[in-house]
């Protein structure tokens, strides 16, 4: 009982300290882990019970058209490779360097981002530090700090569904020295909305240079808003930023699994040691490569995107469905009903939809699929949904 009354008092200053009023840090780090039950299991349905085959994939933001022919060829021509482990690896790191003008030392391959992201909470985030982030976010970064005991001081998104920017540096420059790293996904996942270039500046010009900021720039490749940049530039010139990117989205290699950081020197080489032995297979190096020099297939993959996704949010506002406007390669729109209930009626229609991102519970995330899926994913809505009187939309782009 002592103890336990004298572990409250201390959790309730521990709560006091992270400076977030009602979330002490046990509840963040439980709602991580609930998050990523649901995660599993509302993305995956289980192929006993379902034709996966059959249905039309609308709930990871993957590339709906598969690599374009060149990738795969490279990809079939590695096949010999494959009783090798490391070399030959079709130059892939040496191909990242160039392709952001940085050098091969400021490039770490990952088995997909995921593993990026997996090892940075390694470094960064030992028992007892805190990660700073918003709510919601694409959550592996706080599931992997909870593994580690690490905990998150996650931020409420604005009322346009945006990073709170002075809450971030607020809350980070308060917990200061127990901050082990800042994770910015940008755009962010789920609501497809960006970092303003001026935003990431100020993030960095204002915490203390020796806090790592993570920021994850997954869905960059589909922004065209001006006010974006991404971040490589301020590893050039030196500062505590890891980028991570992944092969799995506009690239469509998410099965083949091929990511990768870039930072500087020190902390590339911090990260290296917390990296799996041979992460990748012989065969998406090569895969890897030709994607980045496939510039007219990024573009093509892009310009469909955008117009397949403008169609589909502009029909789903004229229907009275509030959409926040997204630069990424999916959406969110408010169902008004718990997105789990939805999900499980459009399995039975044949789609399936993104999973719930608490506390935007009643907010359904669709990926963006070939103009022939997305037909269908708009009939089924129909189906299910009624007109709803026109609703404004709050984010302001
Ligand atoms: C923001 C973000 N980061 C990282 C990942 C992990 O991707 P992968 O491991 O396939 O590179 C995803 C996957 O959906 C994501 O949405």
């Amino acid at each position: 009982m002592k103890t336990d009354i004298a572990r409250r008092k201390f959790m309730g200053k521990l709560a006091a300290v992270l400076g977030y009023a009602g979330l002490s840090p046990l509840q963040l780090s439980a709602q991580g882990r609930t998050r990523q039950g649901s995660a599993a299991a509302a993305s995956t349905p289980d192929p006993k019970k379902v034709d996966y085959d059959k249905l039309i994939k609308l709930a990871n933001n993957e590339n709906p058209y598969g690599p374009p022919e060149g990738v795969m060829k490279a990809m079939n021509d590695a096949w010999k490779y494959g009783n090798r482990y490391a070399a030959p690896d079709g130059g892939l790191v040496d191909a990242i360097a160039e392709h952001h003008h940085v050098k091969p030392e400021n490039v770490l391959i990952g088995c997909g981002s995921s593993e990026i992201l997996k090892i940075v909470d390694d470094a960064f985030l030992p028992d007892h530090k805190l990660v700073v982030g918003v709510d919601p976010t694409y959550e592996t970064v706080y599931r992997f700090a909870t593994n580690s005991k690490a905990k998150a001081i996650a931020i409420p998104l604005t009322k346009t569904y945006d990073a709170n920017m002075k809450e971030i540096i607020r809350v980070t420059k308060l917990n200061a020295r127990d901050v082990g790293v800042v994770y910015i996904c940008n755009p962010n996942n789920p609501t497809g909305r960006i970092v303003p270039k001026d935003e990431i500046k100020l993030l960095l010009d204002s915490i203390p240079g020796d806090i790592p900021v993570f920021i994850d720039e997954a869905y960059h490749h589909f922004v065209d808003d001006p006010n974006y940049e991404p971040s490589v530039k301020y590893v050039i010139e030196g500062r505590k930023v890891i980028i991570a990117r992944t092969f799995s989205k506009i690239a469509a290699l998410a099965g083949m699994r091929l990511g990768y950081a870039i930072a500087p020197k020190e902390i590339i080489d911090q990260l290296r040691s917390f990296v799996m032995t041979y992460n990748t297979n012989a065969i998406v190096k090569f895969g890897g490569v030709a994607s980045l020099k496939d510039t007219a297939n990024e573009a093509k993959t892009k310009q469909l995107n955008k117009q397949i996704r403008d169609r589909v949010t502009n029909e789903l506002k004229a229907m009275g469905y509030e959409v926040i406007p997204s630069q990424a390669n999916f959406f969110m729109v408010n169902v008004k009903k718990d997105v789990t209930a939805v999900g499980e009626e459009f399995l039975k229609k044949g789609f399936i939809v993104g999973r719930k991102f608490p506390p935007m519970n009643e907010w359904l995330r669709v990926s963006v699929g070939t103009d022939e899926e997305m037909k269908g994913f708009m009939k089924a809505f129909k189906e299910l949904f009624p007109v709803q009187p026109p609703a404004q939309t709050k984010a302001g782009d």
